[in-house]
């Protein structure tokens, strides 16, 4: 077997673990509120072998299921597991790396022509009873919640006709409906995108596809009330290169962006694109929602050009990863119109969160990872994009009041979970994980939990995990109460 690649992919903070292990009753620092009890699933990336290609992405790694389970008794305990994906297992059958570049299967080793090549390694997303470990590139993986074993590829019982299903569903706060979609859904490149509703039990109710105005990466949607809103940005995929053995992504900085809008429940015919800027990208939606006119508001982090140095290197697009301008801006259209507003709302940033009942409603608070401007000294390498975020932030988008929780240097800081607090007018308690670099090659890990009006003030609680973590994507919180639902 090979070694892993010497770049920040997998050095640092990114250092392949490749390990499944269980701690139990972990070390907790303050007191844990009665709130907090329940599991924060989390979606690790981590490669079991190193790639076949050694500019491969942290990002292609196998996916991981994480579980940070605050008990009954106040007790804490961690598990991680690998989803065994077809890929997993038939790499772990051949001790080696069998799939090749990043979303190109003309890459891959022979021997698993064919073979369902996703490795769920994005968000885990709990709906309707069950915990999925999902990536875009394929369909999500199912989990069992309590044993943490894999049950196997979901497809909603066989009703699913997409090939594909986004890692950002959206779960409606009133109806429970989970709102998704999938791109590339009958195959590489292409342009079809399938928009699907499953009810709050789960069962997948609709599903319906539409062409999108070209093969763009669509990593996230949003709905409102009314609508079902699509962008796309212009990160594009080609056929003809993949076959080729060349890369999935190539960002194109001269092409047009678009938002793609229809009443949520209504057909993909009355899907209206409105024209956006050219070159930009965006990864993550925190919000969106119609005011009292009618008129749409998404609240988004916007970069100049694509995030990933992985898709920009390819592309010819020569930009260091901190000198790319960006900020959390607001796009504002009318469902009909053919123009967008954009209004800067808060300084550049990614991986936010809001209170689950404010999806797709007006809102006054959301949080998201940044940068600290007084930070003293470079940033931790590692993380996705190869460089973690080190500070937290809280914005009520329509005063643009912030607080900012900035930590010091050889800190990083993963994208939190919100859990509501029982006790009326709380504003409910915020959970993230926090790496800390106290060597060269040395990390400690902790989750903090913080009271999410006063994310500045010191911790109400660290729960402290004596094992090294590799960073983690997205999270999602489940109640003890949902928890117990769903095993009855
Ligand atoms: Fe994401």
């Amino acid at each position: 077997m090979g070694e892993f690649p010497k770049t920040v992919d997998f050095m640092f903070l990114n250092t392949p673990i490749g390990e499944e292990y269980s701690l139990k009753g972990l070390e907790v620092e303050g007191d844990i509120p009665d709130d907090i009890r329940g599991a924060f699933f989390r979606a690790v990336p981590d490669p079991a072998f190193p790639p076949l290609f050694i500019d491969d992405t942290a990002i292609s790694g196998d996916g991981m299921v994480s579980r940070l389970w605050f008990k009954e008794d106040g007790s804490v305990d961690f598990d991680i597991r690998y989803v065994q994906t077809a890929r997993h297992k038939a790499e772990i059958e051949a001790g080696k790396a069998l799939f090749g570049r990043y979303r190109n299967p003309y890459t891959d080793d022979p021997s698993v022509k064919g073979v369902d090549r996703t490795v769920s390694n994005t968000t885990p997303i709990w709906h309707g009873g069950k915990l999925l470990m999902a990536k875009e590139d394929g369909r999500a993986y199912r989990v069992d919640p309590i044993t943490l074993e894999t049950v196997g590829s979901y497809d909603f019982g066989g009703k699913l006709k997409s090939e594909t299903m986004t890692a950002h569903a959206r779960v409606d706060p009133e109806t429970g409906e989970l709102f998704f979609f999938g791109y590339e859904a009958d195959g590489l490149a292409s342009t079809k995108v399938a928009y699907c509703i499953a009810d709050k039990n789960g069962e997948l109710i609709k599903e319906q596809w539409f062409d999108a105005p070209y093969c763009g990466l669509m990593h996230d949607f949003v709905i409102t009330k009314n609508y079902a809103v699509f962008p796309v940005f212009p990160t594009t995929a080609d056929l003809a290169r993949l076959k080729d053995g060349g890369v999935h992504w190539v960002h194109e900085q001269d092409r047009e962006s678009w938002i793609g809008i229809m009443p949520r429940y209504g057909d993909v015919k009355e899907m209206h694109w409105i024209k956006g800027p050219k070159g930009v990208s965006v990864f993550h939606f925190m919000n969106c929602f119609e005011d009292d006119d009618g008129r749409i508001h998404l609240d988004q982090h916007l970069t100049e050009t694509n995030a990933f140095e992985f898709i920009r290197r390819p592309s010819g697009i020569d930009i260091p990863q901190s000198e790319i301008k960006g900020g959390l801006v607001r796009w504002s259209f009318d469902p009909k119109g053919d123009e967008i507003t954009e209004t800067p709302l808060g300084p550049p940033g990614d991986l936010c969160r809001i209170r689950d009942a404010d999806q797709g409603r007006p809102y006054t608070v959301g949080w998201y990872l940044s940068m600290d401007p007084e930070m003293k000294g470079p940033p931790m390498l590692g993380g996705p994009v190869g460089v973690a975020f080190n500070a937290l932030i809280a914005i009520n988008p329509q005063s643009g009041a912030m607080k900012m929780l900035g930590l010091p240097p050889g800190h990083a800081i993963s994208e939190p979970a919100h859990i509501v607090s029982s006790q009326a007018d709380h504003p409910g308690w915020l959970l993230f994980i926090i790496d800390r670099q106290t060597g060269e090659d040395q990390f400690e890990h902790e989750a903090w939990i913080v009271n999410a009006g006063e994310i500045q003030e010191a911790p109400v609680a660290k729960v402290k995990i004596p094992h090294r973590l590799r960073p983690q994507v997205h999270g999602w919180w489940a109640s003890q109460e949902t928890l117990d639902k769903a095993a009855a």
